[in-house]
């Protein structure tokens, strides 16, 4: 049973807790009072990036929340248009300007944005970031096994998370299996399945009934038996609440394997081909 004091391991020797705080879409100073309510309702690891353009709304919310840095993991990510080794490193020095802290938790790549073929520079820098201390842990986001390979090989570092597409209609049965291979931890992004959250499928409904639970606690759950750690996003303090409230029950292997079950190929929710939506 995973708990609510439960923590992840990761590949070099850091931890994380299981369940994260998504923050895409919260920005200023409404931003900053969502962020505060979730620190407030117990998360302690908050999912930024450059792109979201909220870095400093999280500092801000941090400051805030009277909460020690070092009980708030904090993650960022560098954005396709930095992976260029000089600009890689001096993205997460900007990174760290704006939230006003001097190292962040954890910093990814975004995306690998292979069309301009810099992701390799950029987990150098990523690397040579952390030997400064500027990052605590390094990772990746949206890579596959390709991509993986590619900067384990010029590096000899291994990522400490890959942060990918993962949600029911979306499973990733074959990148979650890559990652555990390599001792990446896999985290979900869009963990509910955003504007086509499968709330209604009977799969999750049957579940959240018989748990007497909301169809979101049981998608959380989900990613929970998983292994994966969900990032859920919410502006709105009950569901943020029940979003972290996802300890009290387990799910069957059945129930895992119903809601597994929902998986389908249009179930990405931006698109097919992965480099069709490269980010800059
Ligand atoms: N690495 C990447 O490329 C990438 C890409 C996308 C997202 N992300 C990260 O993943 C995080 C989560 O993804 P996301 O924001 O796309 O989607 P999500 O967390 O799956 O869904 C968020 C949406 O669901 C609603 N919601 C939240 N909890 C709910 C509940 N219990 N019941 C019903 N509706 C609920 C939210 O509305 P309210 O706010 O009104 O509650 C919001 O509209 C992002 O914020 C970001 O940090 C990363």
């Amino acid at each position: 049973m995973v708990t609510d004091t439960a923590h992840y391991t990761l590949n070099d020797g850091n931890s994380l807790p299981v369940v994260g705080f998504g923050t895409a879409g919260l920005r200023g100073e409404e931003g900053v009072g969502a962020m505060q309510s979730a620190l407030e309702v117990g998360y302690r690891l908050i999912d930024s990036a450059v792109n979201y353009e909220n870095e400093a709304a999280v500092g801000t919310a941090l400051r805030r929340s009277g909460l020690a840095r070092e009980d708030v993991q904090v993650t960022t990510k560098i954005p396709g248009r930095h992976h260029e080794q000089a600009l890689a490193v001096k993205s997460v020095e900007d990174s760290l300007r704006r939230l006003e802290l001097e190292y962040v938790d954890l910093c990814l790549i975004h995306w690998p944005n292979p069309s301009v073929g810099k992701y390799v520079e950029a987990w150098r820098a990523l690397v040579d970031l952390r030997a400064r201390g500027l990052v605590r842990s390094i990772g990746v986001s949206n890579f596959t096994e390709q991509h993986l390979d590619d900067a384990i090989a010029d590096t000899g570092v291994t990522p400490a998370v890959n942060q990918i597409e993962l949600h029911p209609y979306f499973p990733q049965q074959d990148m979650r299996q890559v990652n555990a291979s390599h001792g990446i931890r896999t985290q979900s992004w869009s963990p509910l399945g955003k504007q086509r959250a499968p709330f209604e499928e009977s799969a999750v409904a049957n579940a959240a009934e018989a748990h007497g639970v909301t169809p979101g606690q049981v998608i959380l759950r989900w990613h929970l038996e998983l292994g994966s750690l969900p990032l859920p996003k919410s502006a709105t303090p009950l569901r943020q609440h029940q979003n972290l409230d996802v300890f009290g029950f387990s799910l069957s292997k059945s129930e895992i394997e119903a809601i597994t079950g929902l998986g389908r190929p249009d179930g990405r929710l931006f698109g097919g081909d992965p480099d069709a939506h490269e980010e800059m």
